[in-house]
């Protein structure tokens, strides 16, 4: 025993400080002796190990640490190089690759009176392409174009409505799209891409215009191009990131589709609901302004005014407690033609008071078998259970 302490001595210019404490210890006399010799074997026999990898660490390790370092620093370097070559090759992907649409198809539309008469039903009553691209009066109910105002643009959506970016509705008069040509305002309708190959957020419905009957589509350009010219600048339009780079694998080529024949009202009215983008405002959207379609017609989207209030889109899915299972034909038709231009003037609305952002005026325009027709195929989406409070006043 004795020698294996010696043993230890022998070592002792290694470990100075724990030997000294050992031959304190070895120090003692009397009944004790025997406990804390048995108790310095263990110790002794620790120390032996402990030596040992101290050696190892001094003869052995350290020089090699330096050269394990070096090799895990280059490594470590060599992934972050990979991973930052992966991002910025995706990102040059998407910006490369995105937009993935056709080039405009060449197209001469014919712009005949019935077509312009056709398309301005369907831009004012339907696809309500005049209710964005105007300088809406919220100072009334349901925020009627200002008068003098239609197709100058100016309609802003911003992140205080829950958009992620600022998005200014674009001048569609004749000033504005006279640099597109036909096709080249097919293609931005029915996908969202510029004539110079921007894509757009889809604040404007097109992924919804995409799946209409190009006929409709040229009778709108046909309207369209007929406007008297208005003399207005628009601010360009700003995604916030990264739905700047999101936003650019968004559109998609427009899936056509052959307007149903009106007799058949559901598949009519599942046409229409589509054109009029009534689904975007009626579901809940993610935070990235997407809406979750497992709740689509559910409701209870919000949609704050800028003196605080706000107003909550309705369930209008078929459910009978929540929604509009129980409403008949014709309450859901009355529902739009009180707003008539012809029988209503849109009432001056305070703030706080109750206004939706819905443009009822411009609907209630719609032809009363549309309407009926909207009604049928609403009545076929799946019920969705959820009571809405339509409008939570700023003035208490
Ligand atoms: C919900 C609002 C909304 C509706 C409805 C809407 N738009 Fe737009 N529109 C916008 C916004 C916002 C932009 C600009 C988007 C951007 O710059 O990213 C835009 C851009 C455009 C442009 C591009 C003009 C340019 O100078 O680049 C045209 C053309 C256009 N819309 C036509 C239409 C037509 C036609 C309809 C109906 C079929 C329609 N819009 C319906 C909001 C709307
Ligand atoms: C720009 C957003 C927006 C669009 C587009 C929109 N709605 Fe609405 N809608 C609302 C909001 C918000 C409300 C709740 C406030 C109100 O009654 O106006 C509402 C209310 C309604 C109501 C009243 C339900 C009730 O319980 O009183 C019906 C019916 C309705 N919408 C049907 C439609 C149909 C059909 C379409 C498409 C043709 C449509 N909406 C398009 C926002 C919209």
């Amino acid at each position: 025993m004795n020698g294996k302490i010696k043993g230890i001595k022998s070592q002792s210019k290694i470990f100075p400080y724990k030997l000294k404490k050992i031959q304190i210890k070895s120090k003692q006399t009397g009944p004790t002796k025997r406990f804390i010799s048995e108790k310095n074997l263990f110790e002794s026999i620790f120390y032996v190990f402990e030596i040992q990898i101290l050696i190892i660490f001094y003869i052995f390790l350290i020089p090699n640490l330096l050269r394990i370092m070096k090799k895990a620093i280059k490594i470590f370097a060599w992934i972050i190089g990979i991973v930052l070559i992966l991002v910025l090759a995706g990102f040059a992907y998407i910006t490369m690759a995105f937009p993935n649409v056709s080039p405009a198809p060449e197209l001469s539309i014919d712009y005949s009176s019935e077509r312009i008469e056709r398309g301005k039903y369907l831009a004012n009553h339907v696809t309500v392409c005049m209710d964005c691209h105007s300088v809406r009066d919220f100072s009334k109910f349901s925020g009627p174009p200002t008068p003098g105002t239609v197709g100058q643009g100016g309609d802003r959506f911003d992140q205080s409505m829950g958009f992620p970016g600022v998005f200014y509705a674009k001048n569609i008069t004749p000033y504005g799209i006279s640099d597109y040509t036909d096709g080249e305002l097919y293609r931005l309708i029915t996908s969202g891409v510029t004539h110079d190959g921007r894509a757009m957020f889809p604040v404007m419905p097109y992924l919804y215009y995409g799946k209409m009957d190009p006929e409709d589509i040229y009778d709108i350009i046909a309207y369209i191009r007929s406007l008297p010219s208005i003399a207005s600048e628009i601010p360009e339009s700003e995604a916030d990131f990264p739905v700047s780079l999101i936003l650019k694998t968004i559109p998609v080529d427009p899936e056509p589709t052959q307007k149903p024949d009106p007799g058949d009202q559901v598949a009519y009215g599942k046409y229409l609901t589509n054109a009029s983008g009534c689904i975007e405002c009626h579901t809940q959207a993610d935070p990235q302004g997407m809406i979750k379609k497992d709740l689509a017609f559910g409701g209870g989207r919000n949609f704050p005014f800028p003196d605080g209030s706000m107003v909550t889109s309705a369930n209008i899915t078929p459910d009978s407690e929540t929604g509009i299972g129980n409403w008949s034909e014709q309450a859901f038709v009355e529902r739009f033609k009180q707003y008539d231009p012809n029988r209503y003037t849109p009432a001056t609305v305070s703030p706080g008071e109750f206004n939706s952002i819905m443009p009822w005026v411009m609907y209630a325009g719609m032809k009363e078998e549309d309407l009926k027709a909207i009604y049928a195929y609403l009545q076929t989406v799946k019920p969705i259970s959820n009571s809405v409070i339509k409008f939570t006043s700023s003035v208490e």
